[in-house]
């Protein structure tokens, strides 16, 4: 049995459906429920439905097989797994944002940056001093309210920047999601892991 993490929302569900296009179908997970694993008994294969940010832990930890993540995820959680795959999907930016006409002159008080993602833009902005505000959603209010001057997010089609009042002052990584393995269960399951894998790339030459 291989065990899958699949982030809930938008990305799992582009992933399962490549999933299903190489034929593995765990029916239930199409209906309306609160259920949180699905499974496909004649591929020997189940699904649990994950919090997108929590996807690396439960495969760092070995509590499944392999995960779908987003390389935001990867990088900011800085989990120990393998890295088996670029699906090419989910993709999007992690950029530097700011309010319309705001310019950085790295002068006067200290930058203050709004981010789900606080590795991620401590490691950008390097020795500069930075005040970093930890937050978990709806990251482009801050700096239009004086929360802070700049935020570090993801912009994927830069609709909500722009129904905002936002601009892209920098790109810091390009994001797609990865499929991800258990360093510790990926040798157990290496044949059948590699063969998913083998399946799940054709697609990218469709
Ligand atoms: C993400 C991200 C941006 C938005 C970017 O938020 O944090 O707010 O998507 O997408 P766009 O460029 O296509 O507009 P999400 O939808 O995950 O909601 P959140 O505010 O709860 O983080």
């Amino acid at each position: 049995m291989i065990e899958v993490a699949l982030p809930k929302g938008r990305l799992g569900e582009k992933v399962y459906k490549m999933f299903k296009d190489i034929g593995i179908n765990a029916k239930e997970i199409e209906s309306n429920t609160r259920k949180l694993f699905f499974e496909d008994a004649e591929n020997d294969i189940r699904f649990y439905l994950i919090k997108p940010s929590d996807v690396a832990v439960y495969v760092e930890r070995g509590a499944v097989d392999i995960g779908i993540a987003g390389k935001d995820t990867l990088v900011e959680s800085e989990a120990d797994i393998y890295e088996l795959m670029d699906l090419e999907i989910g993709k999007c930016n992690m950029c530097v944002c700011s309010p319309n006409g705001f310019t950085d002159t790295r002068e006067g008080n200290i930058l203050k940056i709004a981010t789900k993602y606080p590795k991620i833009a401590h490691a950008y902005y390097g020795q500069r001093e930075i005040d970093i505000i930890k937050l978990n959603g709806s990251i482009e209010l801050a700096p239009l309210i004086g929360l802070s001057h700049v935020i570090v997010d993801i912009v994927e089609t830069g609709s909500t920047l722009r129904e905002n009042n936002l601009k892209v002052d920098d790109i810091i990584l390009p994001i797609s999601a990865r499929l991800i393995a258990s360093k510790s269960r990926y040798s157990f399951n290496k044949d059948k892991i590699d063969a998913l894998i083998n399946q799940l790339s054709t697609l990218k030459n469709m």
